[in-house]
């Protein structure tokens, strides 16, 4: 699916929503709370310059979007992270790789000297390799970590990729 990455304005909040509201009332990649409020969850994503929040379209449509930060303030402000979703109906279509593809962009060009996500969901095949087919490395896991709809108690990675 041919798309294109460009910077997410206020105005792309309406087409955003629906994907994350999606992806945290199913519980089942990320650790927010599955009752947040729509006014909450646009605080989280759409976080201010400093960070990046970008979205994924074809046409008028958002199939996907990113969100790219400073992992940690101060002392641990040269290490960057994000978060990804990608719409259920433009999944395995290459959305989610140009998403990733654009922050490891934006985090070289910016100076970062690795990216760490802090909790990638086991079970989360998909998005486990395509960060590794990306560099990304686990460094460890936290066992139990993250409680799953359907799977139990499993662990969340931390992925890091050295720029
Ligand atoms: C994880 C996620 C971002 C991947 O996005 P996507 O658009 O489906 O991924 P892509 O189509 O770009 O595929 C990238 C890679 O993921 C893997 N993958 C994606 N869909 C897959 C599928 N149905 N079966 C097997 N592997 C798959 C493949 O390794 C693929 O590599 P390829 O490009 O060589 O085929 C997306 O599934 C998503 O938004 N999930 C819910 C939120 C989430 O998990 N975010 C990440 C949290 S860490």
């Amino acid at each position: 699916m041919p798309c294109a990455i460009r910077e997410a304005g206020a105005g792309d909040w309406p087409r955003i929503w629906p994907i994350v509201q999606d992806v945290v009332t199913e519980q089942r990649t990320f650790a927010y709370d599955p009752a947040m409020s729509e006014a909450e969850a646009q605080q989280r994503w759409m976080l201010p310059v400093p960070a990046r929040v970008v979205v994924a379209v074809e046409g008028d449509r958002v199939l996907g979007t990113a969100n790219m930060y400073a992992n940690r303030p101060g002392p641990g402000s040269h290490v960057a992270s994000g978060s990804l979703m990608v719409s259920r109906d433009a999944r395995g279509s290459g959305v989610g790789r140009a998403l990733a593809v654009d922050l490891i962009a934006w985090a070289r060009r910016s100076g970062f000297a690795a990216i760490q996500f802090n909790a990638v969901v086991e079970t989360n095949v998909h998005a486990i390799r395509l960060y590794e087919s990306l560099g990304f490395v686990t460094l460890g896991v936290a066992p139990g970590a993250f409680q799953h709809p359907a799977e139990g108690r499993v662990g969340l990675r931390i992925m890091w990729l050295e720029l």
